[in-house]
């Protein structure tokens, strides 16, 4: 697949999955537009990138607060018109149990890992059936596939991911756009830094 000049959309781009493929994506030729909370991270990243030539633009933006994202994709849309490739990969797990996890954390995880996909797609997808073309990539995990001790909150925001984006699909059939889950397992990125996973390593 060609991804010069097309015009992708990471969210969680400020480390790990993200940050990566927002390399591979910019090192392609896309137009990479960076999204997440830490600006700092991002410039970072977009410093690095315009050495070698390649322009970004980055998004400081929290994916689980609906304004914000409102917001960031207005400023895209009027800057790009639309974009080609929206990957939903911001996300993040609190590790305990149902008993030890309070309701706003178990709250947190849904809010960004399966809310912040929907107010992403429910932004940029009108400008995708308007062009008839695009593509929607969601970062679930193989924790959207079989509930595990620990991080059941984190599965349900998975599993949500999963069901939602499978359902989506059958919607855009015959549309010319497309959506990809993307399930990884154990990639060593800055995900299991969480406080919360200490107690993870004590007692395993
Ligand atoms: N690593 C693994 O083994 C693994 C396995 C399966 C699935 N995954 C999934 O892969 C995705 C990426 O994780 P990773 O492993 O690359 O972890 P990571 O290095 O911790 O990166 C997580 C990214 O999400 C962003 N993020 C978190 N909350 C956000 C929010 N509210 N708004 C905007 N951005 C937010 C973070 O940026 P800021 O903090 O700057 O906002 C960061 O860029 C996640 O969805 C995760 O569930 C990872």
């Amino acid at each position: 697949m060609d991804f010069k000049d097309k015009v992708v959309l990471i969210t969680g781009a400020s480390s790990g999955i993200g940050k990566e493929a927002a390399i591979q994506f910019a090192k392609k030729g896309s137009k990479v537009i960076l999204v997440a909370r830490r600006k700092q991270k991002l410039e970072q990243i977009a410093n690095d990138l315009k050495k070698s030539n390649i322009p970004t633009l980055i998004c400081e933006c929290d994916v689980s607060d609906k304004l914000q994202v409102e917001k960031m994709s207005k400023l895209v849309l009027e800057k790009y018109g639309s974009i080609d490739i929206l990957v939903n990969n911001a996300g993040f797990a609190i590790y305990g149990s149902v008993f030890d996890l309070t309701t706003e954390e178990i709250e947190s995880q849904m809010a960004t890992n399966y809310f912040g996909m929907i107010y992403c797609i429910k932004n940029f997808l009108p400008s995708m059936l308007e062009k008839k073309s695009g593509h929607i990539v969601n970062v679930a995990s193989v924790a959207a596939s079989f509930g595990l001790p620990g991080i059941a909150s984190y599965c349900a925001s998975k599993f949500a991911m999963l069901g939602f984006s499978e359902g989506l699909k059958h919607e855009l059939k015959g549309t010319g756009i497309g959506i990809t889950v993307v399930s990884p397992i154990m990639v060593r990125t800055n995900f299991f830094d969480h406080p919360s996973f200490k107690k993870c390593r004590n007692t395993h």
